[in-house]
């Protein structure tokens, strides 16, 4: 199958990094970045845009646009990895809805579209009769939603429980193992390149709830907002509370909690037993999923990171391009 890329941030350029080392049967034929935008129907050699954006900052053309390339390139997936707009979506939002009114499948990272138009976006793929995936959107690598979807089909899912957000999940256990304080640590996390341009996203508790409206609405589909949850940060949390906590053989992380029946939507800082499941360490993320059938899976793995994110998007790509066949 054909695929547009559009946005080559940390997570575009996994992507394409990933496709140029692998042999995944899949060609780009459009690419486009903030600055400039490049079509190719013959297939683009990705090596070589690559070198490109790291020398010029651009992948292609000043005078072609994200839109040009979402509008005209010959595709079956868009592949939507440009910054996220958690305000309005856009300018996404409205890539996602030009490609699939073409009948294009859509796979994505992007939080802010999904977070506030999944409903909208569902609905127009069914009637267009494409598919809308998104499991990078929550928990990077995580396949939470692959897991949920094919895994745990026939299953009730009662509740989901998760560590979301690696940003605060890092603070948390520097803050805890060196003694470092919340500004340290968050100086680090943001060298490290976890947290997000922004953030006051990951602190406050933002990045997480959005995750969590998003799992709502894609396990339950009952079209809640970020309103809707009951949000506490970690930025007033002192490493006397820490201490405290360690003490008793317990330790504070930023949980994330949705339950179907009660429709509790929280997520705020919890104190739990280090045996917990839900403990992990640094950047980590973990999500439990609590089922009639399966009863309690936990899944643990890298919540952020160019490569970790791409792994995400290509299980998208090759379950669309799966169901939906290959095209020679
Ligand atoms: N800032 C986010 C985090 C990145 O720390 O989890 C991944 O969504």
């Amino acid at each position: 199958m054909k695929i547009a890329v559009i946005g080559l941030g940390s997570v575009g350029r996994g992507v394409l990094e990933t496709l140029a080392g692998k042999n995944i049967g899949l060609s780009v034929t459009g690419i486009a970045d903030s600055k400039s935008g490049y079509i190719d129907p013959s297939g683009i050699d990705i090596k070589k845009v690559l070198m490109q954006k790291k020398k010029t900052g651009r992948c292609g053309d000043a005078g072609v646009t994200a839109m040009d390339v979402v509008r005209e390139a010959d595709y079956d997936i868009l592949v939507e990895v440009s910054p996220t707009n958690a305000t309005d979506g856009e300018p996404a939002l409205s890539y996602m809805k030009t490609a699939i009114k073409r009948k294009k499948h859509v796979v994505t990272s992007n939080k802010g579209p999904i977070a506030l138009a999944y409903k909208e976006l569902k609905a127009l793929a069914k009637k267009k009769g494409v598919a809308l995936r998104h499991e990078a959107t929550v928990a990077g690598a995580v396949p939470v939603f692959h897991t949920v979807e094919q895994g745990l089909a026939g299953n009730d899912i009662r509740a989901v429980f998760g560590v979301l957000n690696g940003t605060c999940n890092y603070i948390l256990t520097r803050m805890a193992e060196e003694g470092l304080t919340y500004e340290q640590a968050l100086l680090e996390a943001r060298e490290m390149g976890y947290a997000e341009a922004d953030p006051t996203y990951d602190v406050k508790g933002i990045d997480a709830a959005i995750k969590l409206v998003i799992l709502a609405n894609t396990i339950w589909g009952n079209g809640v907002t970020l309103d809707d949850v009951d949000r506490t940060g970690i930025d007033r949390l002192t490493p006397e509370a820490i201490r405290l906590a360690e003490e008793g053989d317990c330790t504070i992380r930023l949980i994330a909690e949705a339950d179907k029946s009660s429709g509790l939507l929280r997520v705020s800082p919890r104190i739990i037993r280090k045996n917990h499941p839900l403990v992990v360490e640094g950047s980590l993320n973990a999500i439990s999923i609590e089922t009639d059938l399966a009863k309690e899976i936990t899944l643990i793995g890298k919540g952020a990171g160019s490569i970790e994110t791409a792994s995400a998007i290509i299980g998208d790509l090759l379950f669309i391009a799966e169901r939906y066949g290959r095209r020679p």
